[in-house]
């Protein structure tokens, strides 16, 4: 009787200890991530264009040879294979959710634990090449993956919404709302008033989870239609014409943020074109005033151009620009300047912490007028040369605030 009790002890333990196969592993741990619905921990950074599931095939022989072939699993050091690595790419950054923690803990434990023993098993280790056209990965080439990542969407962000934000800050804040409420009741407002948070990250998050900007229907967000004033009324007023700086800035990243997170990019040429500016949003002003009667109720913009001491004359490219539609009835168009630099430039780097300012000194002031309202109809056409109506020398120290404007008198501006 103890002799057949301690039999069946030791092939309870016998049973136990043996490993589980790598096809065991793979139908156990790895096939249930191929199934589930839940985002993979890939998606903490990767917007789209790239995950988990594109590495997996529904055998386990396939899976590896594919991962193999590819150079992701290290046969003979099987904890350094590059696709753990990939899973484990998010682990220390603090934005991930316990979700994303927790699935990023149960992929790593499944793939490090089936990798191990696929490592271990010779037959696979040496079996034949899998022919190209059944290697598991992503669809979408390298650039398209890379214009999907979070660290990416958050830079255009910058360069565009956040870049512009002074154009909405004297009510979008947090303080500008406080103290509106103050002295009005709040519940006249909108819900989301307070949508330009501390910092960037933080307003691109509420800005999607408000739905002010509307992945699935882009050009309608709310972000874009109240500032127009037009269909929908905006309690701000006119804040954007089509074809504005701001309009544009805007457009363009609501536009580039849904086709990323509905992953509708599939070549690199369909992304949008990177520029070799950004832009820093300032509340330095520059107001135009006595205006002729042709700009009146025209869109217009201004670049401004600095001295170059060295070769004593103006910089090719501008340094600031700003825009708007001139008030036909005040004689008078007024707006703040936002800065421009290449994005490797000193100043950009400074500017991302720093408050960005434009020196004071003596800057050449063009101006563009779209006299035939091109912008209205196309919110992509830009003002050229054809569309210059004069320019001006302005000296300022460019104070800041709404009440220190720099004052250009229309009739300095000349061809
Ligand atoms: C914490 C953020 C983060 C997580 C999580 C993450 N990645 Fe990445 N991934 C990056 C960054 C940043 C790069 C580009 C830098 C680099 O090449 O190392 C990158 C690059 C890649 C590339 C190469 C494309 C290229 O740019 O050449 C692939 C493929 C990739 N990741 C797949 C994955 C997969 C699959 C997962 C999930 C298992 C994952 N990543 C999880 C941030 C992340
Ligand atoms: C002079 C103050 C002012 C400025 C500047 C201003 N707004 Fe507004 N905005 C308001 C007021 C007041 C409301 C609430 C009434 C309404 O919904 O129209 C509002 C509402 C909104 C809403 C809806 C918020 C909600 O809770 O649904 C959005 C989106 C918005 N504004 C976008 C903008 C953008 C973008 C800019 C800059 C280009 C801007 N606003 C500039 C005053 C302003």
């Amino acid at each position: 009787m103890r002799l057949l009790l301690s039999l069946a002890v030791l092939t309870l333990s016998l049973a136990s200890v043996r490993a589980d196969t790598p096809e065991e592993v793979f139908s156990k741990r790895i096939v249930p991530i191929f199934k589930s619905p839940n985002p993979s921990s890939c998606t903490q950074c990767h917007l789209s264009g790239v995950d988990l599931k594109d590495y997996i095939r529904p055998s386990h022989r396939e899976t590896f040879l594919s991962l193999r072939d590819q150079g992701l699993v290290d046969l003979d050091h099987p904890e350094k294979s590059k696709i753990l690595h990939l899973i484990d790419m998010g682990k220390d950054a603090k934005k991930a959710t316990d979700i994303q923690q927790k699935n990023r803990t149960a992929e790593y434990e499944a793939f490090a634990a089936w990798v191990k023993a696929s490592c271990a098993d010779a037959t696979l280790r040496t079996a034949p090449k899998l022919a190209a056209t059944n290697l598991a990965k992503p669809a979408k080439p390298n650039e398209v993956i890379r214009h999907a990542r979070t660290d990416r969407v958050m830079e255009s962000f910058e360069n565009t919404v956040w870049a512009l934000r002074f154009r909405c800050a004297s009510c979008h804040t947090t303080e500008a709302v406080e103290k509106r409420a103050k002295e009005k009741p709040l519940e006249s407002l909108g819900a989301n008033m307070a949508w330009i948070r501390p910092t960037a990250e933080e307003t691109l998050a509420y800005l999607t989870k408000s739905r002010l900007v509307d992945a699935k229907n882009p050009e309608r967000s709310l972000l874009l239609l109240k500032p127009l004033n037009d269909e929908i009324k905006h309690g701000g007023g006119v804040k954007f014409v089509v074809g504005d700086q701001g309009y544009k800035a805007y457009r363009s990243f609501v536009d580039d943020y849904a086709a990323v997170v509905n992953g509708m990019y599939a070549k690199s040429d369909e992304l949008p074109k990177k520029l070799n500016v950004v832009q820093f949003g300032t509340q330095s002003w520059l107001k135009i005033q006595n205006t002729p009667p042709a700009w009146a109720d025209k869109y217009m913009a201004v670049k401004l151009y600095a001295w170059d001491t060295t070769t004593k004359k103006w910089q090719a490219n501008p340094v600031a620009t700003t825009d708007r539609k001139v008030w036909g009835g005040g004689k008078l168009w007024q707006h703040n300047l936002t800065l421009l630099t290449t994005p490797d430039s000193a100043d950009a780097k400074k500017w991302k912490t720093a408050t960005p300012t434009l020196p004071g000194g003596k800057y050449l002031v063009k101006v563009y007028l779209d006299a035939t309202d091109r912008l209205a109809k196309d919110w992509k056409a830009e003002l050229s040369d054809d569309d210059f109506v004069g320019e001006a020398v302005v000296e300022s120290q460019w104070p800041t605030g709404y009440g220190k404007m720099t004052v250009l008198d229309a009739t300095a501006v000349k061809k």
